[in-house]
């Protein structure tokens, strides 16, 4: 069993294992790079990495009109079900999985921030590991470079997302550690381009995963896919 990764811009993918779409912080309506309507994404479960705006603005309206399961830390969980009408939602923390349908999904530190768009608490920031089928698929979502990662990537990744936009996430070159620390079979860069103080050149950056470290850079473009 495969699984299709497409980006969305920014933070945001969908997953699709052939019967589920996955979504994971997903960020449209406000997006300046997206090419995707809130209103039109299928979704089934969503992933949410944290609770700043761009990871969270659209989530409440995706799943409130998909009915999909919302898996987030659960201060998060609990604001969406309490504050946005949110009915299904699974509340996790760092360190902890659950088993869904589709596969397996972990929940993972990063090092971030995660103060909700009103104001309130929402949990620690975290990263996701998601296994599907024999494949594992890490997200580190906002965060900086960490030596754990080591520790994360030790179980046999078969693709590493990673921040590169710099100022709010890891840049390029911490990312290219990173990459050194998790030893993914390939890597592709997230949360750049969105807005000019994140822009990066993502072709210089794929030269240099080349020449730098083991994995096989991937650069898709809003709305391509990678397939697992
Ligand atoms: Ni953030
Ligand atoms: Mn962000």
């Amino acid at each position: 069993m495969g699984v299709t990764l497409t980006w969305l811009g920014h933070g945001g993918w969908s997953m699709n294992d052939g019967e589920r779409d996955i979504l994971l912080d997903p960020f449209l309506a406000e997006c300046p790079t997206a090419n995707v309507a809130a209103a039109d994404i299928a979704a089934d479960f969503i992933l949410v990495s944290h609770g700043h705006f761009d990871h969270v603005a659209d989530v409440s309206a995706i799943a409130n009109r998909t009915g999909a399961t919302v898996v987030a830390i659960f201060e998060i969980a609990q604001w969406l079900a309490n504050n946005h009408q949110v009915k299904n939602t699974i509340g996790m923390n760092i360190g902890g999985g659950v088993s869904l349908p589709f596969g397996h999904v972990k929940m993972t530190q990063a090092f971030h921030s995660s103060q909700l768009p009103d104001g309130s608490y929402g949990g620690e920031p975290a990263g996701f590991l998601v296994t599907v089928g024999d494949k594992r698929i890490y997200f580190a979502c906002d965060t900086g470079l960490f030596s754990d990662m080591q520790l994360i990537g030790s179980v046999g990744i078969e693709l590493a997302v990673l921040p590169i936009g710099d100022l709010f996430t890891m840049g390029p070159e911490d990312s290219l550690a990173a990459i050194r620390l998790i030893k993914p079979k390939r890597v592709a860069p997230a949360h750049y381009n969105t807005w000019p103080p994140i822009e990066q050149d993502a072709a210089a950056w794929a030269r240099q995963v080349r020449e730098q470290t083991a994995s096989e850079p991937i650069v898709p473009a809003v709305g391509e896919s990678i397939e697992l």
